[in-house]
């Protein structure tokens, strides 16, 4: 994308395609999965918080091993306190078969499974290599199809591997679309340590759109060097409207060092609505969820926006 073809993306040139966007609320999960000792009822509270600042997708946890991510394992415990509203999905992480079956017992609204475009990322990830882990989800789908629950995507290592390194976007779109054909809803590409720039963003949502349909498709960018926003802004005219971000910017994997959390959701609902497209979401409401976990973890509040938006900032 050149200089050029960033000054043209204005209303005019996005409104090829829908002028709403998808925000899937990642704080909850991927936010809170890196972070030690964060009461139940503190995840309960900024569910409650997100979901009341117009957020229709949040991924309220995490069913995987307890010796694994002990972080997440009072998944179960957030999802049944949690006071639900009409219309809000909440979604949790089912790496195999029993993931899945205590999700159901929880009544997550939907799930996720998670493979990887690097083998030795699924190895540290999922202890097992990206084949392995497609045998492992067939039964999941089974067993959800069966149980009349919506199956998420996840490629991680779309832009780049912590132990790998560089990363095909031809790979990238073949496990992208396995995993669309098996039955997933939509597929979420994950920079999950943030290396990415807005060019290679492009270039590698362009090859997975030649094996799945744009509108099945979500970007996933932490925002470890800061090119979040811009990498989302390359890929939005190429019709992508379903972004995850993370309130406060929360969060990192846990088995990719170093990586920060997701970019900001403040900052994207903030630049979205700049650009005229719709979230449903209320920003300041929103705002006030980033600093009442930010509060509760003891942390500065790593969206810029909301940061404006505290010291009465003027847009
Ligand atoms: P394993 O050790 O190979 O599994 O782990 P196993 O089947 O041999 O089971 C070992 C033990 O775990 C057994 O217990 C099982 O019962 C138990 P034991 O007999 O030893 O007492 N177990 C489970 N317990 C609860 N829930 C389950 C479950 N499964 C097995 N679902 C496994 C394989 C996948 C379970 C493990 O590697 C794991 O839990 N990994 C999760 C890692 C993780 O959560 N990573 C972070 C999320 S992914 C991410 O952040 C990236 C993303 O944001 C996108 C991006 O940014 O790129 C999504
Ligand atoms: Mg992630």
């Amino acid at each position: 994308m050149s200089a050029q073809d960033l000054s043209n993306l204005s209303a005019t040139s996005l409104s090829a395609t829908s002028d709403s966007v998808s925000l899937f609320e990642m704080g909850p999960r991927d936010g809170l999965q890196n972070e030690a000792a964060v009461p139940t009822q503190a995840k309960v509270a900024l569910i409650e918080a997100l979901a009341n600042a117009g957020v229709k997708r949040i991924e309220a946890g995490s069913f995987v091993s307890p010796k694994w991510v002990p972080q997440m394992a009072d998944s179960g415990e957030v999802l049944r306190q949690i006071r639900r509203q009409a219309g809000v999905v909440y979604s949790a992480l089912t790496p195999n078969v029993k993931g899945l079956e205590l999700a159901l017992d929880a009544k997550a609204s939907e799930v996720a499974i998670f493979g990887a475009a690097s083998q030795s990322f699924s190895q540290r990830n999922i202890n097992c290599s990206i084949e392995e882990s497609i045998e492992r989800f067939i039964p999941l789908m089974d067993m959800a199809k069966a149980a009349n629950i919506p199956v998420r995507g996840y490629v991680s290592c779309v832009l780049g591997c912590p132990y790998e390194g560089e990363i095909a976007a031809s790979e990238v779109a073949r496990v992208s679309e396995i995993l669309y054909k098996m039955g997933c809803y939509e597929i979420s590409l994950g920079d999950t340590i943030g290396v990415g720039t807005p060019l290679k963003a492009r270039k590698m949502l362009q090859a997975v759109m030649e094996r799945v349909p744009v509108e099945k498709l979500a970007l996933h960018f932490h925002d470890t060097y800061g090119q979040a926003l811009a990498n989302i802004t390359a890929c939005l005219d190429l019709g992508v409207r379903s972004f995850d971000a993370s309130v406060a910017g929360l969060g990192g994997c846990p088995y990719a060092k170093g990586a920060s959390g997701n970019l900001a959701s403040e900052d994207l609902v903030y630049m979205l609505h700049g650009l005229g497209l719709k979230t449903g979401i209320d920003l300041e409401k929103l705002a006030l969820a980033g600093f009442g976990i930010s509060k509760q973890l003891n942390r500065l509040n790593g969206s810029k926006v909301a940061n404006a938006i505290l010291q009465g900032a003027k847009a």
